[in-house]
């Protein structure tokens, strides 16, 4: 068993560091906010993960998982040093890679020999050159093992992965990082680092190109009065095709594939091959994100102004409380700068949010509101009292921008409703 170290204790650090003590590592995380890491060190888990909170407290009782400020206390004494820090947008829309290289300045004066840094976050192409520049070490390995886990899902997907992909120049080093899966049955891919990198890059590219495509399919659906559910089923059950991420909805989202996309954009930009098609599914998905808003309009009878719009789900998708690039957020900016007044309610449990009001109730979302708009596809949605949903509304529209409920259960009691793709 190895001593590892990982560095941003986030979605990607945490999951990463449960995970690999629960394979029976020896896993001390680290992270710069102190506050995050007295809570991890009581047993808290800070963020909402299916199965996360149990994991941690396991790794704790049994030893192998500790938390630490800074990144060189837990990288002092490892054999592997997890990098998990984030990689925003910059201006430009390439990646920022200044928290990658902050974390490697940090642990390079304390790495010992033949340590494997590895980079589990998302980088792009020449990043492991980058890397080993702000370590300052020519006695360390760098390796690239992107991370491909769903949140909602993270501790499923890392222990269950669809592959593994290890982007190497020293085969000895991949070796060693693949040995860490032990236990785990997937594909291991050994490459090299910018085929390994490009692989995380694709793989969300393509994924929201099936997004948007289906949502271009679903504004045509519309259009020619046939229906998204009946289109995407058929078309799904092509083996070349699947049905996953068929579902029209109001937009992707989310922290990974707005920067992801524009990310992949620029780095083919830069290297000479101008990526029109990744252009059009960005495009195609802020066009989205009017359609829905446009739709909540016309339902407040073309105009939001001085209206109460009651939103379902603000988080970018069910099972997380991640806000971030949340496609329901953006079409509720959308909506308020057009004039209306925003309640909404999110199963997750968000404080205070700007621009609207964040209620603790999906039947205080709806109360004397002009349109219900459904933007997130939490489950308990769909089992919530529609005759007490009616009474509370100030008039009977709906946005179901999931297609999630149960339209001839509105249509029934009178609603206008309104979903994507079906006429
Ligand atoms: N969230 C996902 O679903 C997902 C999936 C696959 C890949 N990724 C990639 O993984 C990376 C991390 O994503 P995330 O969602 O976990 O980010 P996050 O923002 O949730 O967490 C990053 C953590 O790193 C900490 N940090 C920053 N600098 C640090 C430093 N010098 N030392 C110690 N800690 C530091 C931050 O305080 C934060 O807690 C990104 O590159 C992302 O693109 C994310």
């Amino acid at each position: 068993m190895s001593k590892i170290a990982v560095i941003g204790t986030g979605y990607v650090g945490l999951t990463t560091g449960a995970c690999f003590a629960s394979l029976g590592h020896d896993v001390v995380c680290a992270d710069i906010d102190a506050a995050k890491v007295a809570r991890l060190q009581r047993g808290e888990v800070p963020i909402l993960e299916a199965g996360l909170d149990n994991l941690v407290r396991e790794g704790i009782d049994g030893g192998r998982l500790s938390f630490v400020v800074g990144a060189a206390t837990a990288a002092a004494d490892c054999e592997f040093a997890y990098l998990c820090v984030p990689t925003p947008q910059s201006t430009d829309g390439s990646a920022d890679l200044s928290y990658i290289e902050d974390a490697a300045r940090e642990i390079g004066p304390v790495l010992g020999p033949e340590t494997v840094v590895v980079n589990k976050s998302t980088v792009p192409v020449g990043s492991t050159r980058v890397v080993e520049r702000a370590l300052g070490r020519s006695d360390v390995y760098v390796v690239s093992n992107p991370e491909f886990l769903r949140e909602g899902s993270a501790i499923h997907d890392f222990l269950n992965p669809d592959r593994i992909v290890i982007g190497a120049e020293d085969q000895d080093a991949a070796v060693r990082v693949s040995s860490l899966y032990l236990g785990i049955t997937a594909p291991v891919i050994v490459t090299d680092p910018a085929s390994a990198e490009t692989i995380k890059y694709a793989a969300n590219a393509f994924l929201a190109t099936k997004i948007s495509f289906i949502n271009a399919v679903a504004a045509v659906c519309e259009a020619v009065g046939a229906d998204i559910k009946d289109v995407a089923l058929g078309m799904g059950y092509d083996t070349r095709i699947g049905h996953e991420f068929l579902k029209p909805g109001p937009g992707w989202g989310g922290s990974c594939f707005p920067k992801d996309t524009r990310a992949m954009v620029r780095i083919a930009e830069d290297a000479g091959y101008d990526f029109n098609l990744l252009k059009g599914v960005v495009n195609v998905n802020d066009e989205q994100l009017n359609r829905v808003a446009e739709k909540i309009v016309a339902q407040a009878g073309g105009s939001v102004q001085g209206k109460v719009i009651g939103v379902w789900g603000l988080t970018f998708k069910a099972r997380t409380d991640d806000l971030r690039e949340s496609p329901s957020l953006e079409i509720i900016g959308r909506l308020v700068e057009r004039g209306a007044t925003v309640r909404g309610f999110d199963p997750s449990g968000p404080g205070p949010l700007e621009g609207l009001e964040v209620v603790d109730d999906p039947y205080a979302a709806v109360e004397r509101a002009h349109v219900l708009a459904v933007l997130t596809e939490w489950d308990e949605f769909r089992w919530l009292d529609l005759d007490k949903v009616k009474d509370l509304m100030a008039a009977h529209k709906v946005v179901d921008a999931r297609n999630l409920l149960d339209r001839s259960a509105f249509v029934r009691r009178g609603f206008e409703y309104e979903g994507i793709g079906r006429s």
